[in-house]
């Protein structure tokens, strides 16, 4: 449908109409959704097969897609592909993942983890063809190099790192959400301007051959939802 346009105190706007569905094919779009979302789960091993990079621009294009703060969008995408510098990241987050886990974490976290079984040792860094770093704009920079506000920046990050892991299970591919702390040697490695803060590290690829991953299961609807 055409849409129309029209100012509203001298501001552009423009019709919007959503698509809608009958009772029963909103009860199926959203069973079918939430039984393919649930199938995405975090994987460590990695392949190193190689994704076509117009893939990784859509699956960004997808996760830009997401609501932020005063539309400011205020998140960068440093798409990683280089050995030399993946080795880098490997290296500096090992360093830090080794300290937490040998005395930075509480003795509860350490515990928390053990059913992920996961370690300070970080091969798919180097293994997946792509890491995703996202950084967040804590304030945007002005030609005259001031500095704007950026608002509700890390709930605006999640909503799109959200829109990104969901758009990497819908191309068939798969993700771990990384969070080596402290995760500042990023913004130093990649060197990213003083107005960026690492948010998350995304490898992204296809699973190895052999992939397990921590038989998990999630919190029943009446854990989670409370209607009032
Ligand atoms: C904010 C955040 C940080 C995470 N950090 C790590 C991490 O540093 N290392 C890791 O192996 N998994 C990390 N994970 C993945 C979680 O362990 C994983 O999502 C959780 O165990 C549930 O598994 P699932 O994603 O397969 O459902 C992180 C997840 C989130 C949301």
């Amino acid at each position: 449908m055409k849409s129309t346009t029209k100012e509203i105190n001298g501001f552009p706007f423009e019709s919007y109409r959503h698509e809608e569905y009958t009772t029963e094919q909103m009860r199926h779009r959203s069973q079918e959704f939430y039984q393919w979302l649930n199938q995405r789960r975090t994987v460590r091993d990695f392949s190193n097969r190689p994704v076509p990079v117009d893939v990784i621009n859509q699956i960004i294009l997808a996760a830009s897609t997401a609501p932020s703060g005063a539309h400011k969008q205020p998140w960068t995408f440093v798409v990683v592909t280089d050995a030399a510098v993946k080795k880098q990241i490997r290296e500096a987050a090992e360093k830090e993942e080794y300290d937490s886990y040998h005395g930075r974490m509480s003795d509860e976290w350490i515990e928390d983890l053990k059913p992920l079984q996961t370690d300070w040792t970080k091969e798919f860094l180097e293994t997946a063809p792509y890491l995703i770093v996202v950084f967040k704009k804590a304030y945007d920079i002005r030609h005259d190099g001031s500095k704007r506000n950026n608002y509700y920046v890390n709930e605006s990050l999640g909503i799109a790192c959200g829109f990104l892991l969901a758009a990497i299970h819908h191309a068939g591919l798969v993700a771990l959400t990384h969070t080596p702390s402290p995760m500042n040697f990023l913004t130093k490695i990649l060197k990213r301007p003083e107005n960026e803060r690492p948010f998350l590290l995304i490898p992204v690829g296809y699973g190895a051959d052999e992939t397990f991953v921590p038989k998990l299961t999630r919190k029943p609807l009446s854990e989670i939802v409370q209607y009032i």
